[in-house]
């Protein structure tokens, strides 16, 4: 490792990001502009040192550069203020090793002490097969307990790639860290209009009371994705959408939507809750996952007027292969509050525009006053929480059209983030990467939590397994997914929202 060029004042209260894989493109696309966003507004410790740690043989200068570089291309808001970048990047430092050799993680420890660092955080931004030799690593140099700091691991998804293979790396990464120094991240709960979910539900009075069974018909959970696979096929030829976002995403997104109220706003009390409404999702294997789930894969097609190629022909998948790109599943949260309501949750890559929400069904009224259709169409009352893009929460309302009939209308009550508070909302890894500096770990999950969605998951997987894939169904890109989904829901009588 090159030497470390600074002046080695100890202080006391140094904090670090170590990032694990500093050379790939969490670092430079995320986790950088993150940084310096947070660095921007002041809200970093000082002193604040970020020590890359990865095989390539780069230098001090060549991370700050490519780090740099990250924030100019990335960075969410612009004019770059570069004193603040150059500030932050006078503190980072590069070790180079792999990941396997401890020689690499003694360099790092001495690093930390020649900066006098007393609280480090450890971020895994590395392929998850290098998540266990890590953690033993960082073990076997005894660099996770510091005498008088905090020493803290942030964990990408995924975590495993099925039940038995998160259970592994739970015990692993528990033989060294304990729960509480454990970050569990799913950018997801980071997004501000994912957080607003509790302000909503739990900021406000009114609509507690019709948060349930009786006023709620269903409600669907969409994630749509306009683009493809990308560079990513490696991965997701062997993750498919179930992996990729069903078993984290989508269940958290229902978990939030469904929990009870916490009995405190903190790490404990609202994990509590979120853990309870995954214990209460039925039980969906064997025949009942097959009949509760629908998946496909996109044929080519044209979005926004350009042709995109087959999943099958895109770069790294398999010829022949039967990844999932879209998924629709119906759950049912089996308490007090939800049983019987319907929970629709689907994600498909190369839709035709890229949005997540959760659209809230109510019931109709239980009389038709004014003719056959009494009010505006089979869904007069929806309440649509859009978590991206045009992040906002709309209300739809019958209300009677001009005119000299009683005739009904949808209209619109509409809240929108950019109108009401200005400006883009920060990004997810800015507030994740400050609650992990601060130990707040509200927004991460839990050990039983992440392993609740995966039994879950897994009665689907295994289902998924037993079945013959031979005509696995397609859907066009750019179309609103395939036409077995929209049979899914109609035979329950419902249909999907159109986004
Ligand atoms: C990631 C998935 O977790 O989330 C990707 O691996 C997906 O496949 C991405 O595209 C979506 O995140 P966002 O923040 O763009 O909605």
């Amino acid at each position: 490792m090159p030497e470390i060029d600074v002046n080695l004042e100890p202080c006391s209260e140094g904090v670090a990001v170590v990032i694990f894989g500093v050379t790939g493109d969490l670092a430079r696309r995320k986790l950088m502009p993150a940084l310096y966003e947070n660095a921007k507004i002041g809200r970093l410790p000082e002193p604040f040192y970020i020590l890359g740690f990865a095989r390539r043989p780069w230098s001090h200068e060549k991370m700050r550069d490519v780090l740099h570089q990250g924030v100019v291309d990335y960075g969410r808001t612009k004019p770059i203020d570069e004193k603040v970048l150059d500030g932050l990047l006078d503190n980072a430092y590069y070790v180079e090793s792999t990941f396997q050799d401890q020689e690499g993680y003694k360099k790092l420890q001495e690093s930390i002490n020649q900066l006098g660092i007393q609280n480090t955080l450890f971020y895994l931004s590395t392929p998850p097969g290098w998540y266990s030799t890590i953690v033993e690593n960082i073990g076997a140099t005894e660099m996770e307990a510091c005498a008088n700091g905090w020493r803290r691991i942030v964990v990408e998804k995924p975590f495993g790639r099925d039940l038995e293979t998160a259970l592994s790396l739970d015990a692993k990464l528990h033989s060294v860290f304990s729960e509480e120094q454990i970050y569990r991240m799913d950018h997801y709960l980071g997004k501000e209009t994912v957080q607003n979910i509790h302000a909503f539900r739990f900021g406000n009075g009114i609509f507690e009371p019709l948060w349930n069974r009786k006023y709620i018909d269903h409600i669907q959970i969409t994630m749509a994705e306009s683009d493809g696979v990308g560079t990513r096929a490696g991965y997701y030829d062997k993750a498919g959408v179930i992996r990729d976002v069903f078993q984290n995403h989508l269940l958290q997104l229902l978990t939030l939507t469904a929990m009870e109220a916490p009995a405190a706003f903190n790490a404990k009390s609202v994990r509590d809750e979120k853990v309870k409404v995954l214990k209460s999702i039925n039980d969906i294997s064997g025949e009942k996952a097959l009949e509760n789930t629908f998946r496909a894969q996109y044929v080519s097609g044209t979005i926004d007027g350009k042709r995109v190629p087959s999943y099958r022909d895109e770069p790294d998948v398999a010829a022949e292969s039967t990844t999932e790109t879209y998924m629709a599943a119906r759950l049912f949260v089996n308490n007090w509050r939800w049983a019987g309501v319907p929970f629709y949750l689907r994600s498909g890559k190369r839709m035709p525009k890229r949005v997540t929400e959760i659209s809230i069904q109510f019931t109709q009224v239980p009389l038709a006053l004014f003719g056959q259709r009494n009010l505006a169409g089979e869904a007069p009352n929806v309440l649509i929480i859009r978590i991206q893009p045009d992040e906002g929460i709309t209300l739809y309302l019958g209300a009677k059209a001009p005119g000299n009939q009683m005739r009904i209308e949808p209209v619109r009550m509409h809240f929108s983030y950019a109108e009401a508070f200005g400006g883009e909302p920060p990004e997810a890894y800015e507030r994740l990467l400050l609650d992990c500096l601060l130990g707040d770990a509200t927004l991460f999950t839990r050990s039983d939590e992440v392993e609740e969605a995966w039994r879950l998951t897994n009665g689907i997987i295994e289902a998924w397994a037993s079945q013959d894939l031979e005509n696995l169904p397609v859907y066009e890109a750019g179309t609103q997914g395939p036409h077995g989904a929209d049979d899914f829901i109609r035979d329950d009588g419902r249909k999907w929202r159109e986004n």
